[in-house]
């Protein structure tokens, strides 16, 4: 499965839940504040930028916004709420494309560099960040802590989330570090719709050293948008990594 046949027009157009899920103001607005004090008074570029969930309102609250994004679906989808003087894209890998200007934030969220499948494509993608930099600008990443602890010798794949109407489900290629995330959508008949993604998951401390690779140093990590503790039992991450100025 290619990143293009998965982002395709389909799954764009149902990217969207205005107000609810990874639309909810509790998830973007805390994002949003979070992400806008990083860019102190800068410019901001995000990462697979997608259909703008974090960009529109990121502009919206003044910051300048550039992204890099694969998928033009997405890149669609954005364009029916902002139009390219405001938010400027340039159609690419985030592992290589460069979009024009110098910027004091570079931020990747919702798990996106998993997207990328190799170790190789991920340390890129944090070179990639630092060269759009200015000195001492930072990196943002939010992250997902693979659920290594919850599969058992000899099992394949961990429950993620069970809702009505919903089940995730990720099957496990440990030798490989590879996930497929199965995200299983049904209604109160017995028609299911399934849509599955594939990833390369990373330990925080192999995120760490990517970024140091890169120049970055961990500046601080917590274990979401509004400074919680990072901790054990902490299922996800926001990491801001900072060039030397
Ligand atoms: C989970 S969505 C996140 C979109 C947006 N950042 C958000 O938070 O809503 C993942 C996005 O990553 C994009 N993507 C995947 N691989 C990419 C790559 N190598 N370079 C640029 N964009 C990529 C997809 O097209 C998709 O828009």
């Amino acid at each position: 499965m290619a990143q293009h046949e998965i982002w395709d027009v389909d799954t764009a157009a149902r990217y969207d839940t205005p107000g609810t899920g990874m639309f909810s103001p509790e998830v973007l607005e805390p994002t949003v504040q979070r992400l806008a004090g990083l860019t102190a008074g800068g410019r901001a570029l995000e990462l697979a930028i997608g259909t703008g969930r974090v960009a529109v309102p990121l502009a919206e609250r003044g910051v300048p916004v550039s992204g890099i994004e694969l998928s033009q679906p997405m890149v669609d989808q954005l364009r029916a709420k902002v139009d390219a003087g405001t938010i400027p894209v340039v159609l690419g890998d985030m592992a290589s494309a460069r979009a024009p200007g110098e910027f004091t934030l570079v931020y990747l969220v919702f798990n996106t560099i998993s997207n990328l499948l190799t170790q190789a494509e991920q340390v890129a993608c944090f070179r990639n960040a630092a060269r759009h930099l200015s000195p001492g600008g930072c990196f943002v990443i939010e992250l997902w802590v693979p659920e290594l602890r919850t599969l058992p010798p000899g099992q394949r794949a961990t429950v993620g989330q069970v809702e009505p109407g919903y089940l995730l489900l990720d099957t496990y290629d440990v030798l490989n570090q590879r996930v497929v995330s199965h995200h299983v959508h049904f209604g109160d008949g017995t028609a299911a719709e399934l849509f599955r993604s594939p990833h390369r998951y990373i330990w925080p401390a192999e995120l760490d050293l990517m970024a140091q690779l890169a120049g970055f140093e961990l500046e601080s990590r917590h274990a979401d948008w509004s400074g919680a503790d990072f901790t054990a039992e902490s299922g996800s991450h926001v990491s801001v990594y900072r060039l030397p100025r």
